[in-house]
């Protein structure tokens, strides 16, 4: 039987392609650096490494509670307490398998034919090729630097029709920070023709020289996704959450226990040690902070365009103009000659995917000076 014409038209998600490559390259005992991937240069913090192993030991293996365990849930709500001064009662937030859960329950809830969602380009892929299955319409909104790459409410004017938005802020692959009056503003015109919004705000806690605050504040109407695989560094345990408003939980609850039945219950329990310690996460953002100060002048240096300091996440969205080379085909030239990983603008969207490509900085400092000085000899010769 021939594969379904979903599944069939669904794209890749180049940077994890790019990564599998390189990964094989590596196994074939070539050095690569990896400016690609969106994956914390840091181990998981100790304390909530112990956790897990305690949880192991005592035997906390079993299916947990499809919304999450309670105590889990309880300590997002104070965290929201704790950090943005906002009471979210446990009951709305739902944890789950990854951000990328929250994605697969939120779409399946509430896209269908006939209904349309709309998404930023350049914009995180995922959002797009996660909604396809559901065969709605799919509208995406062109970005630039000039607006600090948001969209705005008099775009969405523009369209026929917006079911649903989704934004993420901080951005990938851009790294920009959404003013909360434009947040707001996207809000209230949603709301006022019976709209949602979702804010992934799965890189908070990873800002830097910006106020950022979370889409919480502003309206318990607004769909939140987060997760503990960046700022905590837990890309691997595969655990996110979101907050719904109270009618969508019941929903999404069954759509949960048939799809994913429950998240993965080590990782909940590691993850009960993750709000403890602020210090060590402060640590790990002023040390992005650095790769993101070191990283922007060279890159410029070596004649990429940076339009826009990008002010969160661990993302640089640069220009690459100057080359004459498509972005597909730089990638993959960087890799094969310079053993640098770098990921092509094609994987965010159409709009400009040509001529940009993503730089990482999450990995150490002295792998991306390594990259650049790599890079620089090979552009020297391309
Ligand atoms: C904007 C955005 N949302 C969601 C995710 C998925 O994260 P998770 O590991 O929680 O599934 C990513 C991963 O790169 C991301 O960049």
């Amino acid at each position: 039987m021939e594969i379904s014409k979903r599944a069939d038209r669904i794209s890749p998600f180049y940077v994890m392609e790019l990564l599998e490559k390189a990964r094989m390259m590596e196994l074939q005992g070539h050095r690569i650096i990896h400016m690609e991937v969106g994956e914390p240069g840091f181990e998981t913090p100790g304390p909530i490494k112990e956790a897990a192993v305690a949880a192991l030991n005592e035997g906390k293996t079993f299916y947990t509670h499809s919304l999450g365990i309670p105590e889990l849930r309880r300590a997002i709500s104070d965290d929201y307490a704790n950090s943005c001064h906002v009471d979210i009662p446990p009951d709305r937030i739902i944890v789950t398998n990854g951000s990328s859960g929250a994605f697969t329950l939120l779409f399946a809830a509430l896209l269908e034919p006939g209904r349309t969602l709309v998404l930023s380009d350049p914009g995180y892929p995922c959002y797009r090729n996660i909604a396809s299955l559901t065969d709605c319409a799919i509208q995406s909104i062109r970005v630039s630097a000039e607006n600090n790459y948001e969209i705005l409410p008099q775009h969405l004017d523009a369209l026929p029709s917006a079911d649903l938005l989704v934004v993420a802020n901080p951005s990938n692959p851009t790294g920009a920070v959404y003013r909360p009056e434009t947040i707001a503003a996207l809000h209230r015109r949603l709301s006022d023709a019976g709209a949602l919004l979702i804010v992934d705000e799965i890189y908070s806690g990873l800002t830097y020289d910006v106020d950022f605050s979370s889409s919480a504040c502003i309206s318990g109407d607004i769909i939140l996704v987060s997760g503990f695989s960046k700022a905590y560094a837990m890309t691997g345990w595969r655990l996110g959450w979101m907050v719904v408003p109270p009618n969508l939980v019941r929903p999404i609850q069954r759509l949960a226990q048939n799809l994913f039945i429950a998240p993965p219950s080590i990782s909940q329990y590691a993850a009960l040690k993750a709000f403890d310690d602020k210090e060590v996460l402060a640590q790990m953002c002023s040390l992005y902070k650095n790769r993101r100060d070191f990283l922007i002048p060279r890159l410029k240096g070596l004649g990429f365009v940076i339009p826009r300091i990008p002010d969160g996440a661990f993302y640089i969205y640069a220009g690459i103009d100057n080359f004459g080379i498509d972005s597909m085909a730089f990638v993959e030239r960087a890799l094969s000659e310079a053993g640098v990983a770098i990921t092509p603008g094609y994987d965010f969207g159409e709009y400009g995917a040509s001529s940009h490509v993503r730089f990482s900085y999450a990995d150490k400092l002295d792998n991306l000076e390594e990259g650049c000085d790599r890079l620089e000899a090979w552009l020297g010769n391309v």
